[in-house]
């Protein structure tokens, strides 16, 4: 497994990173000016990466005093598969990883896509607000319809095409006005800022209605599977944070290394290394330089000691939460859930009767 380095940044990428740290600034002056939108597919129980990418910068956004708001995003599932599994029991472990990992429904409103109707409403007015030629060059799009043909030998499905919009509807619903991304997501985020500006340029001239929703780049971490490749779930690499302590071992066992047996910070040349030393240096409270100086000639075996025990430690009070909540599954989750979707309603019918009314669609 490894931990890859963002892409070199481009000018646009330098921009996004720089107004990313105006606005973690900014949120720390003044919390409660946002509002994040972001989400997961309900594809499987979440794992490492999703944690060290994602979940505890949600958590750090939540107990900043930012408003967060979380998709589980169950119509994206069938964007590119026939087979969407047991989606209830999917549902079920992935808000339990959300609640594990700090997530507090309280403060953060969890909803499933499917549960909002007026939310997926929105999809009809955005969807006229964008072109065919727009949506085929989103690389995003198109590096995920290579996949979905590769994998199941399926074209590009008429949802997959769309996603982006049908985020924009995810993110706009709720007047969602910053995006926790990482730079190759950074495509989708414009697709829902023009879908706000055209709406407000056609519907709202006078006062502008949506956002245009901001970036804010996490500092992009590619958590790598026991193959070497990216973590994911579909690639069945991952070390799930469910994991007992028995398989974290036997994931890290698994894991690769290389030849050499001098242990560095090597990121270009030795991946798999240094995706070993930041994952446990991130639970070790330290950087992958100062851990690597601390292995050095005891090799990999050594380094592979180090990151377990690192990991098997740092996961302890999320997988006890995780153990507690599951024990009380059925009911935690309904009510979560319910909670979630009750305010997501709330929230997506007024916007749609705005919308409607803006757009001269109400007749009674
Ligand atoms: N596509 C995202 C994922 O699989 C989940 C998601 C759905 C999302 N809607 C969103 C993320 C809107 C950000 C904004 O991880």
């Amino acid at each position: 497994m490894t931990v890859l380095t963002t892409p070199a940044p481009t000018a646009s990428a330098a921009v996004a990173q720089a107004r990313s740290a105006a606005i973690e600034a900014e949120i720390a002056r003044d919390p409660g000016r946002f509002r994040v939108l972001t989400g997961d597919r309900p594809t499987g129980a979440l794992h490492l990466g999703h944690l060290l990418a994602t979940l505890d910068n949600r958590v750090r956004l939540q107990d900043a005093g930012v408003d967060v708001v979380l998709v589980v995003a169950d119509y994206q599932v069938i964007t590119d598969r026939d087979d969407t599994g047991d989606l209830p029991a999917v549902v079920r472990e992935v808000v339990l990883d959300y609640l594990a990992a700090g997530i507090d429904p309280a403060r953060t409103t969890v909803f499933t896509h499917s549960a909002v109707p007026a939310l997926n409403q929105l999809l009809l007015p955005f969807l006229s607000l964008v072109s065919v030629a727009e949506l085929e060059r989103n690389p995003t799009v198109k590096a995920e319809a290579v996949d979905a043909e590769r994998r199941q030998g399926r074209g590009m499905s008429g949802l997959l095409f769309t996603y982006p919009v049908h985020q924009a509807a995810d993110i706009l619903f709720c007047h969602g006005n910053l995006v926790p991304v990482g730079l190759d997501q950074l495509p989708h985020l414009e697709t829902t800022r023009t879908v706000a500006r055209r709406f407000n340029q056609r519907y709202a001239a006078a006062r502008p209605y949506f956002p245009e929703p901001e970036a804010l780049l996490t500092p992009s971490l590619t958590v790598l599977g026991d193959d070497g490749a990216k973590m994911s779930k579909s690639r069945g690499n991952a070390l799930e944070l469910r994991a007992s302590e028995d398989e974290t071992v036997a994931f890290f066992r698994r894991a690769r290394t290389d030849s050499e047996r001098h242990i560095a910070f090597d990121p270009e040349g030795r991946p798999e290394v240094a995706n070993l030393l930041r994952i446990g240096a991130h639970f070790a409270g330290t950087t992958p330089e100062d851990l690597a100086a601390s292995v050095a000639d005891a090799g990999a075996g050594r380094l592979k000691a180090v990151v377990t025990e690192a990991v098997v430690e740092g996961l302890r009070p999320l997988r006890e939460r995780r153990r507690a909540l599951a024990a009380d599954a059925p009911a935690v989750v309904r009510d979560v859930l319910a909670r979630g979707n009750a305010r997501a309603n709330a929230v997506a019918d007024r916007t749609l009767a705005d919308v409607r009314d803006l757009m001269g669609t109400v007749y009674s």
